[in-house]
């Protein structure tokens, strides 16, 4: 059993921030059809045949509301220069896509100018995760371009240290 007298939710938050990951921006539309995003670290690819992919959602955020509810959203895998859209897309905010530059994908999304890849996608499954939601993805389209990843350790944003 898990010792639950000290502050677990902290300790395992720093325990799962030991897992070094990319981060993703994952683009949708609200109840108003307006564009918004959410920051997200959380995503997987799940399965080549069908192509599927997956990310977890807090039930509490504004963004799971619209997850439910709408059928399409696109996951942006952020590059090594796009830390402040991060930061953009983790702050509650009415417009996050205030002076983001992007583009209408064929689900009606918006897709992020200069992610180092995207996939478009259609809600496949939304699975019970305790308190977050299990988004599971079905991609109709993707790209992706040469270039660095951010990445996220501990709480903090790096890059790739480069090694001669
Ligand atoms: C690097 C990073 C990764 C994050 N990953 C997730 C995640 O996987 N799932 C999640 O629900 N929130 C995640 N968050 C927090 C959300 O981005 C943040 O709470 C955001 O403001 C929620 O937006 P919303 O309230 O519009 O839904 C992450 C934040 C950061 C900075």
């Amino acid at each position: 059993m898990l010792d639950q007298t000290q502050d677990l939710p902290r300790r395992l938050r720093n325990a799962f921030g030991c897992f070094a990951s990319g981060v993703t921006v994952v683009t949708l539309r609200d109840g108003q059809g307006a564009p918004t995003g959410i920051t997200v670290n959380s995503f997987s690819s799940l399965s080549l045949d069908p192509a599927l992919l997956l990310f977890s959602v807090g039930r509490e955020q504004v963004s799971a509301r619209w997850l439910q509810s709408g059928e399409a959203f696109n996951v942006n895998i952020l590059c090594r220069d796009q830390e402040p859209l991060a930061w953009q897309f983790a702050r509650p905010h009415k417009d996050k896509f205030d002076g983001v530059a992007a583009w209408e994908a064929c689900n009606g999304v918006p897709v992020l100018d200069g992610a180092l890849a995207h996939f478009v996608c259609r809600k496949h499954a939304i699975h019970d995760g305790g308190d977050h939601l299990i988004v599971v993805g079905e991609i109709l389209d993707f790209a992706e371009r040469d270039g660095d990843p951010l990445l996220f350790h501990r709480g903090r944003m790096c890059d790739l240290a480069v090694t001669a």
